[in-house]
C-alpha cells in the first residue's frame, strides 16, 4: 500500500510547481483519466502532484463529466468513471439538495476530492473514544474546481450538501480501491462496516442490491 503522507485536508485550487504541472492541462475528461493513469503509473503517491493536476482540470468548461452524473432522489450515488489499473477508483458522486453521507474513514486509502460543480460543507472529526460523542473539530466549503484532500490520520468527516437550493457533483479519487469503509455514529462513536456500492459503472446502472 502506498505510504499516506501527513497532509492539511485544507482546500486547494492552485496547481503549484510540482512535476503535474509537465503534464498537460486536461481539457476533456478523456485528457483528466489519461494524465491520472499516467501518474499513477508509480506505486507512490505523490499527493501534491495529483492535487495540482486535479485542481488544472477546469470542470465549468466541459461537459463530459455530466455522462456519469445520474442522480437518485433518496440518496447520494457514487458513479464509477475508471478504475485506473487497478491503482484507484475515480467516480463521481451526485448530491440534491440536503443529501449528506454518514461520518466515514477512507479504509487507509488517499481521498481526492473535486467539485464539479455546486459546494459540499466538509465536517472533519477526530477519531472517537468508545462510548463518547464525537465532536467535529472543523467545518470548510469545497465550491466549484476546489479539490480537497483527506486520508485516516488526518480524521474522519462528514460530506453534507447543505443547498436547499442547488445539486453539487463531485469527483472522488481513492487510492488504493477499497471495496467497504466505516460508517460512525456521532452519538456514541460506534463503528459499523459499510459496502462501497455504485448507482452506475461506467454510465451503466448497476443491477439494484449490487455493488
Ligand atoms: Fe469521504
Amino acid at each position: 500500500m502506498p505510504p499516506i503522507e501527513q497532509k492539511s485536508s485544507s482546500v486547494d485550487e492552485t496547481p503549484s510547481n510540482s512535476a503535474a504541472t509537465m503534464l498537460k492541462t486536461p481539457t476533456s475528461m478523456k485528457e483528466f483519466c489519461e494524465g491520472l493513469r499516467t501518474i499513477f503509473e508509480d506505486d507512490f503517491v505523490d499527493v501534491d502532484q495529483v492535487r495540482s493536476f486535479m485542481s488544472s482540470y477546469d470542470m465549468t468548461k466541459d461537459d463530459a463529466w455530466k455522462n456519469y452524473a445520474i442522480f437518485d432522489k433518496y440518496k447520494y450515488t457514487r458513479n464509477l468513471i475508471d478504475e485506473g489499473n487497478g491503482k484507484y477508483n475515480l467516480m463521481i458522486l451526485c448530491w440534491n439538495e440536503d443529501q449528506t453521507s454518514s461520518i466515514h474513514d477512507h479504509a487507509d486509502a488517499h481521498c481526492f476530492l473535486k467539485m464539479a460543480t455546486g459546494t459540499l460543507v466538509e465536517s472533519l472529526y477526530s477519531w472517537p473514544n468508545d462510548d463518547e460523542p464525537m465532536t467535529c473539530t472543523k467545518h470548510s466549503e469545497v465550491k466549484t474546481n476546489q479539490v480537497a484532500y483527506i486520508n485516516d490520520t488526518i480524521g474522519l468527516h462528514r460530506m453534507s450538501n447543505t443547498s436547499k437550493t442547488e445539486k453539487a457533483v463531485s469527483l472522488h479519487l481513492y487510492s488504493p480501491p477499497f471495496q467497504s469503509c466505516k460508517a460512525f455514529n456521532e452519538n456514541n462513536g460506534k463503528r459499523i462496516v459499510c459496502p462501497v456500492t455504485f448507482f452506475t459503472k461506467f454510465g451503466q446502472r448497476t443491477r439494484p442490491g449490487r455493488a
